[in-house]
């Protein structure tokens, strides 16, 4: 492994010296500039200080205290946008959050995917269309959906386009989460309405009662449920994949507080599996940010390499710094975790370990849909929990794709979707999401393995 000579300090653009993965080819370099420009002027989405507090709150997640859940889309889209929808997937993050925070007995961050989740890597860099040849969809911040040559042409513009929604989208999540809507009260009320409407019900009703009952005990010991701002306020905190570095760059800023650099496009940042090259681009801008940050972690990935990316991008081991997020499928979890799990206590890293159940479990039905099954979604957590167990480590939270919105994209949960109706509302731009009551499914499932 090359290290980066002490003469050739960290700057916001030193990635552009090393080979960068999935970058798109914009047509316009003139264009890019001018875009980067206008980007480095705009008011920053974030501000230093809460990038601060959200590691400090993923440092008490590294030391068992705490437990994380982050969940928004696979990629958010620029045609799917409103005011609606924005509140409706906060609404089931907020349910799971109640759920997860009685079952763990800690904490629960709330990070989402989401406010600059615009960007994807892809296999391969074109796509077969009818006859044709054209590029690959890389999100809205690059290009449109279209299977048409012209919409997928890289626009810088995007980038902008991109900025703006996240604005407006933090702004709001901001009013929601901070004006009322987070009450845990009123939250709790939608996940019983959810649990006596669903077929499982009876096997949640354990857990909705025990949260009755403990919202009933602090009433009844004289704490006023509505005026305690803790219980009608969340911190809600947003995170990206940083994959288009050109943007990420130029909403970089220097803290006028302690002069350090932070990623000013979201609070926490992650790279891909396929962009964590330890010598690459997306490594070299992470592991100069002071933002919080996080890679995935695929079953290709080797004890030492897991190592070498904890040296790279947290050197100091300052806890909540990094987050590991695993992502190896059912199959694979039992035999790839464990090793993982000793060699980074043994090295005595510092790391958040969350499980990604839904990327190592992808796979294309007869109908031609990318879909997960809700079965080999649990069965990963399970597997997650059982490593964790064994090693002695803390499982520290999970990371799913999901909306509230009820499309048919996810094989099973309560209401148990078969592959034929996958085509009833598939709305996805990129992976298949689970819908709001999955999402619950899920997290009621994983109250109970934390509970256990
Ligand atoms: N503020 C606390 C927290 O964030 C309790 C809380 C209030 C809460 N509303 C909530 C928890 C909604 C989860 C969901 O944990
Ligand atoms: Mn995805």
């Amino acid at each position: 492994m090359t290290r980066r000579p002490t003469s050739t300090p960290w700057t916001p653009d030193s990635w552009r010296s090393r080979p960068a993965a999935q970058q798109p080819v914009w047509p316009d370099e003139g264009e890019l500039k001018r875009v980067h420009a206008q980007l480095a002027g705009l008011p920053p989405l974030v501000f230093a200080g809460e990038a601060r507090h959200l590691t400090r709150a993923l440092g008490q997640a590294a030391e068992g205290r705490a437990f994380v859940l982050q969940a928004g889309d696979c990629a958010e889209s620029f045609s799917e946008f409103s005011a609606d929808a924005i509140r409706d997937k906060l609404k089931v993050i907020l349910q799971m959050a109640v759920v997860l925070t009685y079952g763990s007995g800690v904490p629960v961050v709330k990070v989402g995917r989401i406010a600059g989740q615009f960007a994807k890597p892809r296999s391969s860099p074109t796509e077969q269309v009818g006859d044709q040849v054209i590029e690959s969809f890389r999100g809205h911040m690059v290009n449109d959906d279209l299977p048409e040559r012209s919409a997928r042409v890289p626009d810088p513009n995007r980038l902008v386009a991109a900025y703006q929604q996240s604005v407006s989208t933090l702004n709001l999540l901001r009013a929601f989460t901070k004006g009322g809507f987070a009450d845990l009260s009123q939250v709790h009320a939608w996940n019983q309405q959810f649990v006596a409407s669903s077929a499982e019900g009876q096997q949640f009703e354990d857990i909705a009662e025990g949260i009755d009952r403990a919202l009933r005990f602090m009433a009844a010991c004289g704490i006023n449920l509505t005026a305690e701002d803790s219980l009608h306020e969340v911190d809600f905190w947003t995170s990206h994949e940083a994959l288009i570095l050109d943007y990420e760059e130029a909403l970089t800023r220097r803290d006028s507080l302690t002069e350090e650099w932070y990623d000013c496009s979201a609070h926490m940042l992650w790279v891909g599996e396929r962009t964590r090259q330890l010598d690459g681009a997306h490594c070299e801008f992470l592991s100069g940010i002071n933002n919080p940050i996080g890679s995935k972690i695929g079953p290709s990935a080797t004890a030492d390499d897991v190592i070498d990316l904890c040296e790279r991008l947290n050197p100091q081991r300052v806890p909540g710094r990094l987050t590991l997020i695993t992502r190896f499928g059912v199959d694979a979890i039992d035999r790839a975790l464990p090793p993982l799990l000793r060699a980074v206590r043994d090295q005595g890293h510092p790391v958040v370990w969350v499980c990604d159940p839904m990327h190592g479990n992808t796979f294309t039905a007869e109908g031609g849909q990318k879909t997960r099954r809700f079965d080999d979604i649990i069965g990963e957590l399970k597997g997650f929990f059982r490593a964790h167990q064994s090693e002695g480590t803390w499982p520290g939270g999970v990371h799913v794709e999901l909306t509230g919105d009820d499309v048919t994209e996810c094989l099973g949960g309560v209401e148990d979707i078969v592959e034929g109706q996958l085509h009833q509302r598939y709305t996805t731009t990129c992976d298949p999401r689970l819908n709001a009551r999955q999402a619950l499914d899920l997290a009621f499932g994983v109250a109970e393995l934390l509970r256990s």
